[in-house]
């Protein structure tokens, strides 16, 4: 295989054969292809895109250089969820608990913080003992016994992505959309899926910032998925302020805990319930569904086969959102989160009483320093703030201060007076506290008129169009 001719011809707009990239894919694991050659390609990738059937070849490449799990025997649907990434989104833990109260199996596979962004791993890893790092064979246990695991990339799941996303990482090469769709759907399918739901993130604070490319990417993913038998469907969310008013690790547990516990703040919960009928949705579409009525029992043995993808939906979707909110007014939710908790190491007793959570040395509360209207609340600002502060990581091996971070109670559109509180700093020293009210200060826009705050869940994206719900 002759590399500098494949990168030439990338580089001056023309297509690989499936075939090459196959074969390129392989070489590159076997280490017969070098770092460079491999990120000069990236780039040339970056600028001149992939043609749809080049990003089906890579994405195949990419999931056979590994291995996949298997959930055909459960009987019931096997659904996860996956989330382009925000600042202050715990929806991840109060979803992957509650899709498990609620039937589904959910081998939830999540990642750590990237870029301004925080990681659900990072979060779960607040809690004390909380193991992320299962195998494949505890995974499958685990997804067998309670229905539900939250776990991190294993070394046999798409081990190209991991190297191909490290190597994105310092090539300034992540923020292209067939390569971002490749790595989110090579480990998505080689979770066993069922079914897919993606919360795509739009506005300031989302990877993708602009609203055309990130809708882009919700269909290239969903052709990705739905192409392969996965049915997919996204929601498109807003990321133009945090999501909730926690923003930092443990803050974030707690808040999700206090979801899960049907106290948590209306937005998350409102995307969450969303997300949670958008995945029973899906499940409907899978064979060896109970219905949307009832309850799973246990995780039978029957074969799991997925509908052609142009079905009718034909879903109730009121029906389904019932199902969710008593899954979550019942408590059975929060169980399953205790249960999750317990299986992987950690203290289940958090969620009775979260102050068993690490707590913050230094605690401030930050008032607004003017009146009138709050215009913005900048996400990217925030989760950098976090990140300075060692609630983040400036290097991969870096150690992450789990108890650092804000609560913002200040919301777009909300009027406030001089001096009224708005927020509270979480650091661990004096200098900490500082970064965080001069980030506060730049983060929280206060100002005359009218906020412009994009609607918190504004489409549904699936294979035959865009639904617009707001
Ligand atoms: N998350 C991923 O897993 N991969 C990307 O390329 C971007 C976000």
């Amino acid at each position: 295989m002759f590399v500098p001719g494949l990168i030439e011809r990338k580089r001056d707009g023309g297509a690989l054969l499936a075939d090459e990239w196959r074969e390129l894919v392989a070489a590159f694991q076997d280490g017969q292809v070098p770092d460079y050659q491999m990120a000069a390609l990236l780039m040339a990738v970056f600028f001149r895109g992939l043609t749809r059937e080049e990003t089906a070849a890579l994405l195949d490449a990419m999931v056979g250089s590994g291995s996949r799990l298997d959930f055909s025997h459960l009987g019931v649907p096997v659904i996860d969820k996956h989330s382009t990434g925000g600042v202050g989104d715990k929806v991840s833990l109060v979803l992957a608990p509650l899709a498990a109260a609620c039937g589904l199996a959910v081998p939830m596979m999540s990642g750590r913080g990237l870029g301004h962004t925080g990681g659900t791993l990072d979060k779960l890893e607040s809690i004390p003992g909380f193991r992320t790092g299962l195998s494949l064979d505890e995974t499958r246990a685990q997804v067998e016994r309670i229905g539900v695991a939250m776990i991190g990339q294993t070394p046999e799941i798409a081990p190209v992505d991991k190297r191909l996303y490290a190597m994105r990482d310092v090539t300034a090469t992540v923020e292209c959309v067939p390569l971002i769709a490749c790595s989110i759907m090579s480990k998505k399918l080689a979770e066993g899926l069922g079914g897919l739901v993606l919360d795509v993130k739009q506005g300031s604070g989302a990877f993708i910032t602009d609203a055309e490319r990130s809708l882009e990417l919700a269909q290239t993913m969903i052709r990705l998925g739905e192409d392969r038998g996965c049915p997919t469907v996204a929601l498109l969310t807003a990321m133009d302020r945090p999501l909730g008013r926690a923003c930092g690790n443990a803050l974030e547990t707690e808040e999700a805990i206090m979801a899960l516990r049907g106290e948590g703040p209306e937005d998350v919960v409102e995307e969450t319930v969303a997300l949670a009928v958008e995945m029973l949705a899906v499940g409907t579409r899978t064979q060896g569904h109970r219905g949307t009525g009832g309850e799973r029992e246990g995780h039978g043995r029957r074969r799991q086969t997925a509908v052609p993808a142009n079905r009718p939906a034909g879903v109730d979707r009121a029906a389904l959102e019932r199902r969710v909110l008593d899954a979550l007014a019942s408590g059975k939710a929060a169980e399953k989160f205790q249960q999750v908790i317990e299986a992987q190491g950690g203290n289940p007793a958090v969620v009775e009483d979260p102050s068993l959570l690490p707590q913050a040395k230094e605690v401030e509360v930050y008032y607004a320093p003017k009146g009138g209207t709050i215009l913005r609340v900048e996400p990217r600002i925030i989760g950098r703030a976090i990140i300075e502060m060692g609630g983040g990581r400036t290097r991969a091996d870096d150690d992450v201060d789990p108890t650092v971070g804000f609560v913002i109670t200040a919301r777009p559109g909300q009027p406030v007076h001089t001096s009224e509180p708005v927020a509270s700093i979480f650091a661990r020293d004096r200098a900490g506290i500082d970064l965080g009210r001069r980030a506060l200060d730049r983060a929280i826009v206060i100002g005359e008129g009218k906020a412009e705050a994009l609607p918190l869940v504004s489409a549904r994206v699936t294979a035959q169009g865009v639904e617009q719900l707001a």
